[in-house]
């Protein structure tokens, strides 16, 4: 056994969420070799469990392969950090990170997105929740298979509904099935203020947030109310959606909230019957957006007919078919998201002091005259008007 054979058998792990190997990610030292017998270290970025058995995992059968007997693999990883490093205004502050799941257009998968990289992450270890803030359009009781429950009430608090190991809440669980209503702004600031601080959260990792489409009031409450770890945009492939999605990043640049990365959903095709993957709207269309932004495309989610169907039978894929390709890639984001977040928290996290409304000095933004007919905000509740005062 040499040095060269070792590290070329490691140099086939990749790290998990990216592809590129621990060797040339530099992480592999202290090699040491006595026989057959191999030993080294792995210095990793992420405190993730499943990251370094993962690693240790894939080491030692790629070593095994070559010839190596006793293997001894030392992962050295970070400290899982305790609170996140995040500062600003939070009125949820038992959460300690958030993820908003963004897009320019309607209908390109936030919602199947959102659900599947919170299962992910709940599967990867974390204590998740999920909250559907799209109050005009909530689909996440269907997908999370929750549609006929109703949330058990506390005081003038709501529990999370439980589904898949993590915690749900939407607007939908909240009113009757088939029920629509008509928002104002102010109301669906207000909404989205209470689902952060009347819904009894547990202490969370992660609060994944499946946002309406567009770049609006609840986009701009969200980030007012809480210190927005990471965004995620999800587009699909075709030119009139990318342009929607360039909104959305931008949208994150203006709100100084890091992006964690573009999911392309609808990427392609994979015949059920086959397995055999087709190009249908066209693939590389992001990825110079992904450039132009400086970030990088997650995962490619391609047309599965078992994505609709989990969806619309509340069975999400990376739940009941942990296995099959998109799920393997709905985990790969997850991680590669989770990764980022551990990075932002070790650098200082997040501030969402910049995206407070800006009111002269001395002059509160509740003092602004309102409508003679509208009641006074009580003194622990927002006024409605996004002023972040309170
Ligand atoms: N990769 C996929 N393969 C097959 N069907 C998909 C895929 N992604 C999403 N869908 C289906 O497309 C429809 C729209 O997806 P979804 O509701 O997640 O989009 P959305 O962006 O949240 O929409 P809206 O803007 O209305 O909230 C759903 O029926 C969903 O099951
Ligand atoms: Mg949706």
């Amino acid at each position: 056994m040499t040095e060269e054979i070792v590290k070329s058998a490691l140099s086939k792990v990749m790290y998990p969420g990216f592809t590129k190997d621990i060797v040339t990610f530099g992480f592999v030292n202290s090699i040491v070799i006595n026989a057959n017998d191999v030993s080294f270290n792995v210095d990793i970025t992420s405190s993730a469990p499943e990251v370094a058995q993962q690693i240790t995992d894939d080491a030692k059968a790629e070593l095994k392969a070559v010839g190596a007997a006793n293997i001894s693999c030392q992962i050295n990883a970070p400290k899982m950090p305790k609170e996140s490093s995040s500062k600003g205004k939070n009125i949820a502050p038992q959460v300690k990170n958030f993820l908003m799941v963004s897009s320019g257009k309607g209908g390109v998968g936030k919602s199947t997105t959102s659900v599947n990289i919170a299962i992910a992450l709940a599967a990867q270890g974390k204590k998740v929740g999920l909250l559907d803030a799209d109050i005009y359009g909530p689909n996440i009781p269907r997908m999370m298979g929750i549609a006929d429950i109703k949330p058990e009430v506390n005081g003038n608090k709501v529990l999370p509904i439980k589904a898949y190991g993590i915690e749900v809440m939407s607007m939908g669980s909240l009113m009757e099935s088939g029920q629509s209503l008509i928002w104002r702004g102010a109301m669906i600031m207000k909404a989205i203020e209470q689902f952060l601080r009347d819904i009894l959260w547990s202490e969370l990792d992660v609060l994944v947030i499946d946002m309406p489409p567009g770049t609006g009031d609840a986009q701009l409450t969200l980030a007012q109310s809480v210190p927005v770890t990471v965004g995620l945009t999800v587009t699909t492939p075709q030119g009139v959606s990318l342009d929607d999605s360039r909104r959305s990043l931008d949208m994150f640049r203006k709100l100084h909230i890091p992006i964690a990365g573009i999911i392309e959903n609808m990427s392609g095709f994979i015949a059920p019957d086959t397995g055999v993957e087709y190009d249908i709207f066209g693939k590389g269309t992001t990825q110079p957006m992904a450039d132009e932004f400086e970030t990088k495309i997650i995962a490619e989610i391609p047309i599965e007919s078992s994505i609709r169907v989990g969806g619309d039978e509340g069975k999400p894929i990376t739940f009941v078919n942990p296995t099959s390709e998109s799920a393997k890639r709905y985990h790969a984001a997850a991680a590669s998201i989770w990764t980022m977040i551990e990075d932002i928290n070790a650098n200082g996290g997040v501030d969402n002091q910049a995206v407070q409304p800006t009111t002269p000095p001395g002059v509160s933004a509740c003092s602004t005259p309102k409508p003679q007919a509208a009641p006074a905000p009580k003194s622990d509740e927002s006024c409605g008007t996004g002023c972040g005062c309170h």
